[in-house]
C-alpha cells in the first residue's frame, strides 16, 4: 500500500499558450487537476498528499501572476471548504508562511483548524517552500533549543517521507523541493501538463510505481 503521493505540478503556463492563453489561465484548469487527484486518493484510500504548488523561487515571477496565483489559493480554499469537510480531508500548508500576506495565512490558519478533524486524507499544499530553506530553518532551530534529530525540526515533522514523487510536463529534475524527504522516494516523470493530468494519468503513475522494486539500499 501507498501511504503518501507528493506531486511536483508543473505545465500550467505551457497548457494555457498553446491554447493561445493567459497563464493564468493555465493554473485555474490546474485546480481542477488538484481537485481530481485529491478526490481520487480519498477513493483510493492513500492516507497523504502533497503537492508543490508555489516555490519560494516562484516570488520572482511577475507580480500579476503571483497575485493571481495568491487569488487562486484563497478562492479555492473558500470554494472547496464543504468538499474537504464532507471527504474528512484534513488540510494543512506548509512551507514559509511568513511570507505569506496575513489575511491568506489567517485563512488557512481557519481551515487547517477547521478541517483537523479530517481522518481519510491528510492533502499538503506546499506553498512558500523551498528544500533548502526547510533545512536552514531546522538546522537554526535546532542549534538553538540543542536538538538532536533534524527531521523533528523541519516543516514536515510528523509527515511520513513520500513514497512516490511525481512531476508532470516532462522535466526531470526535483528544483529544491523536498530535499530530505526524498531520499528513499520513487519518482515517475511524465510528459502530460498539470492541468491535464486526471484520474487516467494518476492510475498510470501508481501503477508504475507498483512495478519499482525499493531496496532501500540494502540487498532483498
Ligand atoms: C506550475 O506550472 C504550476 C504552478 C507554479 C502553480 C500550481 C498552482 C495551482 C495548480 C493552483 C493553486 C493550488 C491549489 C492547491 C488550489 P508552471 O506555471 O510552472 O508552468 P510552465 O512550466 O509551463 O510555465
Amino acid at each position: 500500500m501507498i501511504n503518501h503521493v507528493s506531486i511536483i505540478m508543473d505545465g500550467n503556463g505551457r497548457w494555457a499558450k498553446e491554447r493561445g492563453k493567459p497563464r493564468v489561465y493555465g493554473h485555474m484548469e490546474g485546480v481542477a487537476s488538484v481537485r481530481a487527484v485529491t478526490e481520487a486518493c480519498v477513493e483510493w484510500g492513500i492516507p497523504w498528499l502533497s503537492l508543490f504548488a508555489f516555490s519560494e523561487e516562484n516570488w520572482g515571477r511577475p507580480q500579476e501572476e503571483v497575485s493571481r496565483l495568491m487569488e487562486l489559493m484563497a478562492e479555492s480554499m473558500v470554494k472547496e471548504k464543504e468538499t474537504l469537510l464532507g471527504n474528512g480531508v484534513r488540510f494543512r500548508v506548509l512551507g514559509n508562511r511568513a511570507r505569506l500576506s496575513p489575511a491568506l495565512d489567517a485563512a488557512i490558519t481557519k481551515l487547517e483548524e477547521e478541517t483537523a478533524g479530517g481522518d481519510k486524507l491528510t492533502l499538503i499544499v506546499f506553498l512558500s517552500y523551498s528544500g533548502r530553506w526547510d533545512i536552514q530553518q531546522a538546522a537554526e532551530r535546532m542549534a538553538a533549543e540543542g536538538g538532536k534529530d533534524i527531521a523533528d525540526y523541519l516543516v514536515t515533522a510528523g509527515v511520513p517521507d513520500p513514497d512516490l514523487i511525481i512531476r508532470t510536463s516532462g522535466e526531470k529534475r526535483i528544483s529544491n523541493y523536498l530535499l530530505w524527504q526524498a531520499a528513499y522516494s520513487e519518482f515517475v516523470f511524465t510528459d502530460t501538463l498539470w492541468p491535464d493530468f486526471r484520474k487516467e494519468s494518476f492510475r498510470a503513475a501508481l501503477d508504475e510505481f507498483a512495478s519499482r522494486d525499493r531496496r532501500y539500499g540494502k540487498v532483498k
